[in-house]
């Protein structure tokens, strides 16, 4: 028998996509009882982006998009991929999955396709399932795109949701590497589903949490307990960061970047203040992107990645919390 030689994982390219059309607060205050102050006092932000059905945009194409322009950055064509893990919780079908026809659109076949849902975590934990299926030395090349179209899954008049949500795509081309200590060096992937009703998307009223009264919005739109999840997340965000960095024995000064799932401001800010991160060190972008679920940790590692903010030797991690409830961390020596 063969012997596993050990190996390490190198990301070879980013990428992401975003809807061009932009919905602003002032959009948001004219369609329901908000105000521009309010969502930025109490989120951080300022407008996020959009499908435009009109156009022809849908999930599935921004999706496709996300990875298109991280093979591009990798100098790679969809046929250099062994899989394609497609995280996210507003695919148009559940069979087949998305990971199927992006994998299909970028001309990948043979390569294995499959759809990973963890709401806000998708892109974190696909990124840490494509690491660990690298080492086994199964796979060589894998393309990850976390993507969501919250615009399709929240009742736009309803303010509790509307406010929050944005379209996005991050995506990224993870390949083999002789060095084990490249990739991702610690990684965990957590979930609590006593905790599901505090968010989830009923397709059907028999989905509701029993004596559970219910909004009365249509269904296949997101029910969310935002006090709740607020909660869990200023602790959690706090608790995966700080395990993260006792369990390699590194230290804040050792990570140039902490890549956080964008959720609310206020919950980035809490993480930041308790653990002491500074700010050059933290990305934010939920003023221009709003909360883009899955898509949101890698549009944050795109633009970090294209602005020379990420430099090979550097260690960075990726921290996000969502439905589920999940949580997940991957701690990276890129
Ligand atoms: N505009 C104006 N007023 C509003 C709005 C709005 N859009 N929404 C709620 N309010 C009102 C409420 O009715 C309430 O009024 P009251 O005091 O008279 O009762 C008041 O504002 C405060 O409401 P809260 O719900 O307590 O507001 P909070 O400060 O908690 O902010 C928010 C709400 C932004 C949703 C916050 O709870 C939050 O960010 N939660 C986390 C959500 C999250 O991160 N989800 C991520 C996971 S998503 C995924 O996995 C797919």
């Amino acid at each position: 028998m063969a012997t596993q030689v050990p190996c390490g994982v190198r990301i070879a390219g980013c990428g992401s996509a975003v809807p061009e059309k932009r919905l602003t607060n002032a959009d948001l205050a004219a369609m329901m009882d908000t105000s521009d102050e309010w969502i930025r006092q109490r989120t951080g932000i300022r407008e996020r982006r959009v499908l435009d059905p009109d156009r022809g945009e849908s999930q599935l194409w921004l999706a496709t998009e996300g990875l298109r322009t991280a093979l591009d950055d990798a100098g790679m064509a969809g046929s250099d991929l062994d899989l394609v893990i497609h995280a996210s919780v507003t695919s148009e079908m559940t069979c087949p999955s998305n990971a199927c026809r992006i994998a299909a659109a970028l001309d990948a076949q043979p390569a294995g396709a499959f759809d990973l849902v963890a709401a806000c975590c998708g892109f974190v934990y696909a990124m840490n399932v494509a690491d660990s299926l690298i080492r086994s030395g199964r796979y060589r090349s894998v393309g990850v795109v976390g993507c969501d179209a919250m615009s399709t899954a929240v009742d736009p008049t309803d303010r509790s949701v509307a406010i929050l949500f944005g379209d996005a795509a991050g995506a990224a081309i993870l390949v083999r590497d002789d060095d084990p200590n490249r990739g991702c060096i610690h990684q965990t992937m957590n979930a609590d589903g006593r905790t599901w009703p505090s968010l989830f998307i009923p397709r059907a009223s028999s989905d509701l949490p029993a004596g559970r009264e219910d909004s009365g919005a249509r269904m296949g739109t997101l029910r969310m307990d935002g006090r709740e999840v607020y909660k869990f997340a200023v602790g959690k965000f706090r608790e995966v960061i700080e395990e993260a960095l006792s369990t390699t024995g590194l230290a804040v000064d050792d990570i140039s970047q902490f890549i956080c799932h964008q959720s609310n401001i206020r919950i980035i800010e809490s993480a930041m203040d308790k653990i002491g991160l500074p700010a050059e060190k933290v990305y934010v972008n939920i003023d221009r992107y709003g909360n883009s679920s899955a898509g949101s940790v890698g549009l944050c590692l795109d633009q970090l990645w294209k602005a020379g903010k990420i430099s090979a030797g550097e260690t960075i991690i990726l921290v996000a919390f969502g439905g589920g409830l999940t949580w997940s961390s991957g701690v990276w020596n890129v």
